[in-house]
């Protein structure tokens, strides 16, 4: 029998513009991704019998909602197993046992990341093989940041965020994370978006020259100011407390705030580490915050450990 363990990371992004709704119900992305270090773990123990099971266990209670990840068939990282094996055409089945950090429903793609980090734990525990270019290939059958949490690091995500490209980056950034003690459904907040910009001509979304500048020369308060994103009004519409959160930590003096992709997390980013842990204390008294965490990127994708 062999196994594999895989380190992942939770993404974060930069700025998130979102145009119309397609007809096939996603919204067209203009975004930065940036890889952060807070990682899942999955090992995948093959099995001889074709049986594919899951098993999830959180290493930090408060904040992982693990009551909430499917141990079925509906588990991302379940339905990315199946994918790679119907792929390669592999008849070994796999035990998956997921090591939580990242935020369940935090909108810094845990479940995508679980994902991404099954089909590379599959790929090495079943030798199959596979490059990392067909590997991104069904990480877009299976979610749209699974592509980008294979590739790490920054990078620009377009079409429904499935697909990467590259982008000058230098430097390292301090962040501060406030989760929340209840996640949001991505679905209901891009749903929230359309409910909101109904009526009006919603643009295409285009990544801020400024954001790309500040990336291009490393410039931590240049970034800050140049973080946005556009489904920050319709995830306040639903959690309306995170105004609080996200104020707290201006006044913190944090270089630049916004949500987490689709919320609820909140993200700071800090001048230093001393910088970092002023802000992180100045949340963790808050009482809309379940949990602060510090943290640094841009870190690798998903690789084998
Ligand atoms: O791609 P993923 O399965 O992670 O997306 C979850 C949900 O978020 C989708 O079902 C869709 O409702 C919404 N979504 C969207 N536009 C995107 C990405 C996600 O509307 N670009």
């Amino acid at each position: 029998m062999s196994s594999a363990n895989v380190r992942v990371p939770a993404k974060i992004n930069l700025c998130l513009g979102v145009g119309p709704v397609r007809d096939d119900g996603y919204h067209p992305l203009a975004t930065v991704y940036q890889a952060v270090d807070l990682h899942d773990e999955v090992r995948a123990t093959s099995r001889e019998d074709g049986e594919i099971t899951v098993s999830v266990q959180s290493e930090l209670d408060v904040r992982s909602e693990v009551a909430f990840v499917p141990e079925d068939d509906d588990n991302l990282a379940v339905r990315a197993a199946r994918l790679l094996r119907d792929r390669t055409g592999v008849t070994l089945g796999a035990d998956l046992a997921i090591r939580k950090v990242i935020p369940v429903a935090g909108g810094m793609a845990g479940g995508s990341a679980d994902a991404a980090a099954a089909l590379v734990a599959c790929n090495e525990a079943w030798g199959t093989g596979l490059s990392r270019g067909a590997l991104e290939q069904l990480a877009a059958q299976l979610g749209s940041d699974v592509p980008f949490l294979l590739h790490g690091g920054n990078a620009i995500g377009g079409g429904r965020g499935e697909t990467i490209s590259p982008v000058l980056a230098r430097g390292a950034y301090q962040w501060v994370f406030a989760m929340a003690h209840e996640g949001l459904s991505t679905a209901a907040v891009y749903a929230e978006f359309d409910r909101l910009t109904a009526g009006t001509t919603v643009a295409d979304p285009v990544v801020p020259d400024a954001l790309l500048a500040a990336l291009r020369a490393g410039d931590a308060e240049a970034l800050g100011a140049a973080l946005s994103n556009d489904l920050t009004e319709a995830a306040l519409s639903l959690r309306p407390e995170l105004e609080d959160t996200l104020s707290i930590g201006i006044e913190a003096g944090a270089l630049g705030a916004i949500l987490s992709g689709s919320g609820p997390t909140a993200l700071f980013l800090a001048a230093d580490e001393q910088h970092s842990l002023d802000i992180a204390f100045a949340l963790s008294s808050a009482s809309g915050c379940a949990d602060v965490v510090q943290s640094r990127g841009p870190v690798h994708g998903a690789r084998v450990i």
